[in-house]
């Protein structure tokens, strides 16, 4: 009986419950030292000089490393722009400057936790401030300060989609709608602040034990920043306490390897413990980017979009981490899917002094999906059409172009989704079309109480788009005599907590026909497997699938020919995607998506201005559940992590300077706040070539809930916001009942 599509225990279940699962902050290896990072703690300024003489006086501090010290003082992962640690002495241009205040200036490496705080302490750095750019309209003005001087301006990236004829298409059409959306930061909170430990391994490699995305992505960073090859750098994740997107980009893992590798140097064969605390994970690394989102949309009163117009701005903060590659998907998600036959869109991501932004469940679809479905459902109230038959008479199908000129790739299932949704929340169908449920009637003793639904949905690629090299590496080996006794799985992948590795070896165990007992993994450790690609993107099961099963495969014909044992190595990569062409943005973005609908109810207090969530309808097609229980994880965790999104979430900068520095005043949703009721509809359209057909789904279910929320907010209350969270202030202020 096959394993897939059961759902069967998680390889980690056992271990995590009884709290031996080890995170990289429960490690301690013998006679191991620690550090703590001396951050910038200012937003925008030049260290004329960094004086650690006092430092390094105090008993039990082992050593303190700067600038100087690092070979190559740069990394990013599509732009080496941000040094690993700011000030002088070291050949990058401009590392003297510190652009955010969670920018690393030196590390301090002692006996104990305590000294090397002490230490950190006495650590004189000589600033001369400079103009902070909190805004990105500011940034991007002729007159503003360049944070990287080496550059022409602010603006480090423009996408531009040109499809059809806008100007044409807006004189004919019978309605116009214009929005203006405002999405915020969002921290990722995961349970797991940054930890690791850095150490020589017993082959002389620097190793760092850490909690990342892409293994073999954190050991290239590495490699390149202390100028060793790469075979000479190793990385091992542990157990991982959520991602998100947070753990993309590098918080510990090169300082951590430039400690070890500098004591080693020194004669020191002490391993290199740090663990950051909320506050220091707070600033340390990046959050969601907020955008900024004109559009205008026009169609015919049959309810048909002729065209749309959009301007996204988003805000990169101090170095680009991802912003390119969220900007990509923002661009092309920002007007739906939607088959609309002229389409202009211009997109910047501009430098800024704030804590940079980057990779956040979703990667800039929610952003562009808040813009496309608002625009749909004021559209739709504007015709009097009904939102669920609206969006079907627009909805992109099998050979339908994209904006960016190419149709998406078969397996299309936006409108089954969306039908199923629609039916499950109330809608009904007749001759004329469909339906809304009525509301909810109010109840008389709470009249202050108004009762909404709003709906959504969205498709959100799986994999890298846009021509991003997309690959996976597994190899199997298969032990034994006359027959299999143990099947050994060696993929890079990451289990952020999603089960990455529970699907890896249901996935074997199915492709070599065994019962799932007999499959042992070795997984996340670059010194056994080629790269996975990241835990990102919506793309582990469906890139991890294929490879595995492309490598049980291979074993199986060579243990056939009297292998003992028969191993085999198989690298799977998916169709080719194309770059955005620059002037019309003409590409084949991805080779993969999933598709969902969501609809929302809530209720809103209107004398205090609270919100409660009490049903969501989440139709997912995610092409075959591989682990049904899993995929409604996915998808529960998805809406309270979008909820806290939507309605709680308010970081705060004040120019440039975090003013939410912790968990006590970045509400994230509690038992309490979360929904009632989360109604997980799993459909299985099969991806033509998804592992057994499935999709990803690890960020779908994000996409449509905050615009479902907007939406339902309206339609319990008549006010449009156009811009969350949907904080209570917010709310009572949209409804007229706050000053100023
Ligand atoms: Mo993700 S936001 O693709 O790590």
């Amino acid at each position: 009986m096959t394993v897939i599509g059961q759902s069967v225990q998680r390889v980690d279940a056992a271990s995590k419950v009884k709290g031996e699962a080890q995170y990289p902050g429960d490690m301690n290896l013998e006679n191991q030292v620690y550090m703590k990072i001396l951050f910038a703690g200012r937003p925008h300024a030049i260290i004329h000089r960094i004086d650690t003489s006092q430092a390094e006086q105090v008993d039990g501090v082992i050593a303190v490393f700067t600038a100087k010290d690092v070979p190559v003082n740069e990394y990013g992962l599509i732009m080496p722009d941000q040094p690993v640690l700011c000030g002088p002495g070291s050949s990058k241009p401009y590392a003297e400057r510190v652009r955010f205040v969670g920018d690393q200036v030196a590390l301090i490496v002692a006996e104990s936790e305590e000294i090397a705080a002490r230490a950190r302490d006495l650590i004189k750095v000589e600033y001369e401030d400079l103009p902070v750019i909190a805004d990105p309209f500011e940034a991007l003005k002729e007159s503003a300060p360049r944070l990287h001087p080496e550059r022409d301006s602010n603006l480090f990236c423009h996408y531009r989609i040109r499809k059809g004829d806008v100007e044409t298409a807006f004189a004919q059409a019978d309605v116009i709608i214009e929005g203006e959306y405002h999405t915020p930061v969002q921290e990722h909170a995961y349970l797991q602040p940054e930890a690791g430990i850095g150490m020589i391994d017993e082959q002389g490699r620097v190793t760092v034990y850490v909690a990342g995305q892409w293994a073999h992505e954190d050991q290239e960073q590495i490699a390149h920043a202390l100028g060793l090859p790469l075979e000479q750098v190793r990385v091992v994740y542990p157990a991982i306490g959520g991602a998100f997107g947070g753990r993309e980009d590098m918080s510990v893992q090169i300082v951590l390897a430039l400690a070890a590798w500098r004591l080693h140097q020194r004669g020191i064969n002490r391993p290199v413990k740090i663990v950051w605390s909320r506050e220091e994970s707070i600033i340390g690394h990046h959050k969601r980017h907020p955008y900024h989102i004109k559009t205008r949309w026009g169609a015919t009163k049959e309810g048909k979009i002729i065209a749309a117009e959009v301007e996204l701005v988003t805000d990169g903060g101090a170095y680009a981490y991802t912003s390119t590659k969220v900007m990509g998907n923002a661009t092309l998600m920002c007007t739906g899917p939607y088959e609309i036959p002229n389409v202009k869109v211009d997109s910047y991501a501009v430098y800024t002094n704030n804590i940079p932004n980057g990779a956040f469940r979703g990667f800039g679809g929610p952003q562009g999906a808040f813009a496309a479905e608002l625009q749909m459902n004021k559209l739709a109230e504007k015709l009097q059409i009904d939102p669920v038959e609206l969006r079907l008479r627009n909805l992109l199908k099998e050979g339908s172009l994209l904006s960016v000129g190419t149709p998406l790739p078969r397996g299309v299932s936006i409108s089954e989704v969306v039908e199923a949704c629609a039916l499950k929340a109330g809608w009904v169908k007749d001759e004329e079309g469909w339906k809304a449920p009525k509301p909810s009637p109010a109840d008389p003793s709470r009249p202050y109480l108004r009762r909404g639904m709003g709906f959504a949905c969205a498709f959100k690629n799986v994999g890298f788009s846009f021509g991003a090299p997309e690959q996976s590496w597994a190899t199997v080996e298969l032990r034994g005599g006359s027959e299999i006794e143990q099947a050994v799985v060696y993929h890079a992948g990451a289990d952020v907590g999603q089960g990455a590795h529970t699907v890896f070896a249901q996935i074997a165990a199915d492709a070599l026909n065994l019962p799932i007992e007999k499959i042992r993994l070795v997984v996340s450790d670059t010194a056994f497997t080629q790269t996975s690609g990241s835990a990102s993107a919506s793309r582990m099961t469906f890139m991890a699938g294929n490879a595995i099963r492309g490598a049980a495969a291979a074993a199986l014909e060579k243990w056939k020919n009297e292998d003992r044992p028969a191993t085999a190595t198989y690298q799977y990569r998916p169709p080719r995607t194309t770059p955005y062409d620059p002037e019309t943005g003409k590409s084949e973005p991805n080779f993969a998506y999933g598709y969902v609908a969501e609809a929302v109810e809530l209720e809103v207090d209107e004398e205090t201005g609270q919100i409660a969530v009490c049903n969501v309808i989440c139709a997912d097609d995610v092409g075959h559940a591989v682990n049904p229980q899993m995929v409604q994880g996915q998808i529960e965790g998805a809406v309270v992590q979008a909820a806290g999104y939507a309605i709680l979430e308010n970081f705060i900068q004040q120019n440039a300077v975090p003013l939410t520095r912790t968990l006590s005043t970045y509400l994230i949703p509690t038992i309490l706040d979360i929904p009632d009721h989360v109604e997980s509809l799993i459909l299985e359209y099969p991806d033509p070539i998804g592992p057994y057909g499935a999709r990803g789904m690890g960020e779908m279910p994000y996409l449509p809930f905050a615009p479902a929320v907007a939406s339902a907010l309206h339609n319990a209350t008549g006010v449009w916001f156009d811009e969350f969270p949907l904080i209570p202030e917010r709310v009572l202020r949209g409804l007229g009942k706050l000053d100023g």
